[in-house]
Parts: structure tokens; C-alpha cells; sequence
């Protein structure tokens, strides 16, 4: 059972490399995933592209099966720079739709040509002895009536946001005329954010959880310290030897279970499988609530922090 209840088990796509890409992609569909999660800043929707297409050309399931997720970047708010974006991010797919189409992230930056440099990344000025962040004064509705246009023009069935806060979504209902139809914040039991899944829900909105094992994808960064994994906690490990499953599998059934999609990477075949692997068993609302009860409100992937250390640039947008 791939998806039940409306959630799936997504494959995300940041950080696997160009090479292993396309392979990795194409060995996710055949064991079954249907919902993949990429974005222009990844740097490989060309190979996801080649493995997407020789999974289609194999017939391993049709387009209409599959849900494929892409995100605006940063230096494209601008309402002229949304449509060449997303061309382009269809372009490297080899796709003439999406299905879901996001707003990576509330920040709007200067505008870089494709042919300076695609993806644009962080910096504004990667060559400079100290480079920055170039901030852009785009308002996040002109962005939102771009892509709305989007979805009048066929392009992408459904259109949404990633790393909103409250503030930001109430701000958004407010002058969308295309609702938000999903938003993907990064959500694990380190970081359940309980009250923000609430009120998109209430706002009709479907939640993707990203970063489901929290620090394990921060490690490689230096974001996250190897003590911070959440895989050992007591009450994971108790859960994974009632139900015979591992630690990573309880976390993400938790994930699903709170009614959110969620998506997780690897590039390894057998945890491609594990990862998929936790439709059969359900925790019990106790275990549900001694896991959400691990929440300390860590977050792995803050602007806050990662503008400052990493591209020499102050930019909170969480308090
Ligand atoms: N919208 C946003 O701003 C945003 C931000 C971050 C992420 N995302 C999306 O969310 C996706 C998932 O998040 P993520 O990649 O940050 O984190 P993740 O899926 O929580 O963690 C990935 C890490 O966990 C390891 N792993 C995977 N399966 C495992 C298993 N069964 N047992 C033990 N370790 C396992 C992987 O190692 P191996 O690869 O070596 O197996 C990798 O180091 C991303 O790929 C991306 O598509 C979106």
C-alpha cells in the first residue's frame, strides 16, 4: 500500500548527486513510489528528468500515477521571473506539467539570469571576497498572482508554499484566489510543529513533512550534531521491537499517522524499500503521543542560523 488516507511516502531529492540521481529515481518507481519531491535549488532535475522518463518509457506507471513536486527558487519571486522559472524547471523534468508546484522559501532575492548560473543558489556574488545574499523587495502575493497564472495556463494542477509560518499562511488566505493546496515544513518529533499543521489543515491545506529523521540529514552539513539523532530515542526503539520494524520506520509511520505526506531521502535500494515499508502496522495513540512528546522545537534548517554562518547574511524568518 502506497498511500492510504490521503498521505504518501514521498521521495525527496536534495542532496543526491547528479550521478546517482537518475538511477536512484528510476529504482524508487519501480519499487513503488509515486511521489517524488524535487526542486530547481537541488541542481539535478535533469537526471530526475532521465530517471522519470525511462520509468515511463518502461511503463513501470503512467505520468497521471506519479505526483511530482517542484519549488520556486528564491531569485525568481519577481512576477516575470515565475513562468521562465517554472519553463525551465519543466524544461530539465522533461514534463509538460507539474502537480505540485511551491514556494521554496518566503525569501525573495535578486534575480540571476540562467545563463550567469542555474540553480542560482544562496549567493549573489559567488565570486567575490566576501560574498552575500542580495535581498529583492518582491511581495509574497505578486509571487502568489504569478503562480496562480500558472495554474490558469495548465502548467501545474496545484500550487502551495514550503517554510511559511502562521502569520504567513492567514496572510496568504487572505488575498489567494487559488487556495494554497499544500505546505511543506520540516516537521519530526524533534520539531512537531502541532499548532502550524493544525491550521493548515483547518485551512484546508495537505501537509508534507520534509527532514523526517531531523539531524540525520543535517549531519553532512554541520548543522546537526550526531548526538541529536532521534532513532535512538527509548520510546522509537521500544515501538520498533514491539512491531518488528526499525527505528526509521516508526518515525516516519508517526509522521504519516499525524495525517501529513512525508517525504525522505536515500539513495540506498534497501532503505528505498524500509522507507516504503510502513503501511502494514499502526502505532498505537499512546506511542503517538510519547513520540510527539519528544518535541523540542529544533529546527535543523533555519534561515536564521544557515544565512548568517554559511552565506554572510542575517536573514531570520522564524522568531
Ligand atoms: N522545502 C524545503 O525547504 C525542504 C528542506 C529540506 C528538505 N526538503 C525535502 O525533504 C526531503 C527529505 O528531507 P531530508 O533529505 O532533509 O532528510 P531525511 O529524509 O530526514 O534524511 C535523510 C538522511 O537520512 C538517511 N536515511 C534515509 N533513510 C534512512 C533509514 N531508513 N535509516 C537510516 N537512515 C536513513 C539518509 O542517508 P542515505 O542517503 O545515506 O541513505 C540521509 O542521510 C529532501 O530530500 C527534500 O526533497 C525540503
Amino acid at each position: 500500500m502506497l498511500k492510504k488516507d490521503g498521505v504518501s511516502i514521498g521521495l525527496g531529492l536534495w542532496k543526491i548527486a547528479n550521478d546517482q540521481c537518475a538511477e536512484t529515481v528510476y529504482n524508487a518507481i519501480k519499487l513503488g513510489y509515486r511521489h517524488l519531491d524535487s526542486a530547481c535549488d537541488y541542481g539535478n532535475e535533469v537526471e530526475v528528468g532521465q530517471g522519470i522518463t525511462r520509468a515511463l518509457t518502461d511503463g513501470l506507471c503512467s505520468q497521471e500515477e506519479l505526483t511530482i513536486t517542484s519549488k520556486l527558487w528564491n531569485t525568481y519571486h519577481s512576477p516575470e521571473h515565475v513562468k521562465p522559472a517554472l519553463e525551465k524547471i519543466l524544461t530539465d523534468l522533461n514534463l509538460d506539467y507539474l502537480d505540485s508546484f511551491l514556494i521554496h522559501f518566503p525569501i525573495a532575492q535578486a534575480f540571476v539570469p540562467f545563463e550567469e548560473r542555474y540553480p542560482p543558489e544562496w549567493f549573489y556574488d559567488p565570486e567575490a571576497d566576501n560574498p552575500t545574499m542580495k535581498l529583492a523587495q518582491v511581495p509574497l502575493a505578486d509571487t502568489w498572482r504569478a503562480m496562480e497564472d500558472l495554474v490558469h495556463q495548465g502548467l501545474v494542477k496545484r500550487i502551495g508554499v514550503c517554510n511559511y509560518n502562521s502569520g504567513l499562511l492567514h496572510d496568504l488566505m487572505s488575498y489567494a484566489t487559488i487556495k494554497p493546496a499544500e505546505l511543506q515544513i520540516e516537521s519530526h518529533p524533534y520539531l512537531t510543529q502541532e499548532p502550524l499543521i493544525r491550521l493548515a489543515k483547518n485551512y484546508g491545506m495537505a501537509v508534507t513533512a520534509f527532514s523526517p529523521f531531523g539531524a540525520l540529514s543535517y549531519l553532512e552539513l554541520a548543522m546537526a550534531d550526531a548526538d541529536e539523532s532521534v532513532l535512538a530515542q527509548e520510546v522509537i526503539t521500544r515501538a520498533a521491537n514491539k512491531y518488528n520494524k526499525t527505528p526509521a520506520q516508526i518515525v516516519l509511520r508517526w509522521g504519516l499517522q499525524r495525517g501529513c505526506s512525508v517525504i525522505t531521502k536515500t539513495t540506498k535500494t534497501e532503505r528505498l524499500q524500509e522507507n516504503l515499508d510502513v503501511f502494514d502496522f499502526a502505532l498505537a495513540d499512546d506511542e503517538m503521543a510519547a513520540i510527539s512528546a519528544l518535541n523540542k522545537n529544533r529546527r535543523f534548517n533555519d534561515p536564521g542560523k544557515f544565512c548568517e554562518s554559511a552565506f554572510n547574511t542575517f536573514y531570520p524568518i522564524y522568531d
